[in-house]
């Protein structure tokens, strides 16, 4: 699979495990979801171009950097926004713009619901945020309604991702890396990740 980067990390390793133990209360999972953001946000952000600028410290004038673009971090809602506090508490230039998009649960299809991106996604380095890539449906569509509006530098970010989301993702949108933390087995009947996590947005919200 070109395109695609999977974290490997023991520490990473370790929060997964606690996020996929159905048995972890929801302000672990809140906390472990957050440390991951982090952890993604680092690797995502690899290739952000920057510009330099003079900073001054104490003793002399020295190189500075800043980002050259805008930096725009898009959760689908809801799950999406499990990982952003994560994401900016790391990139604090970030601005966080919104995608609402949910998968009926009869069809699989994905639902368009709301968006908001102020100022706009052209010349923007844009992370699009959901922790789960399982069919992959919510996370291609909204990829075509960003680069519709204008969104043209793009990076998936995910939490875990199945083969088939991968999969479909690269098909349709082949210009979008993916960077996820776990690429499992595959999706069961109902379209869930196994092994998973179960459902990560009820999870977080505490909503089960
Ligand atoms: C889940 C998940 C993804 C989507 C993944 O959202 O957070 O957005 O399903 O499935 P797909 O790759 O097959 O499209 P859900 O519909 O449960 O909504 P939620 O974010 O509001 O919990």
């Amino acid at each position: 699979m070109s395109n695609v980067v999977e974290i490997d990390h023991p520490v990473v390793k370790r929060y997964l495990s606690i996020l996929r133990d159905k048995n972890t209360e929801t302000a672990a999972f809140r906390r472990a979801m957050s440390t991951i953001g982090t952890v993604l946000a680092y690797q995502a952000l690899t290739d952000l171009p920057l510009k330099e600028y003079d900073v001054e410290t104490p003793i002399k004038t020295t190189t500075g950097y800043k980002p050259e673009t805008e930096v725009f971090v898009i959760p689908i809602l809801r799950a999406g926004l499990s990982l952003v506090d994560g994401i900016i508490s790391f990139m604090p230039d970030a601005k966080v713009g919104h995608i609402g998009v949910y998968r009926d649960e009869e069809t699989h299809e994905p639902v368009n619901y709301y968006h908001n991106f102020p100022g706009g996604l052209k010349g923007a380095y844009t992370l699009v945020v959901d922790p789960m890539l399982a069919t992959g449906g919510s996370g291609s569509h909204a990829l075509k309604f960003l680069k519709e509006n204008g969104a043209d530098n793009i990076r998936f970010v995910s939490l875990i991702a199945a083969p088939e989301g991968i999969e479909r993702l690269q098909n349709d949108h082949p210009d979008v890396p993916i960077i996820t933390a776990a690429i499992d087995e595959k999706l069961n009947e109902n379209a869930f990740i196994v092994p998973g996590l179960g459902d990560a947005g009820d999870r977080y919200f505490g909503t089960l």
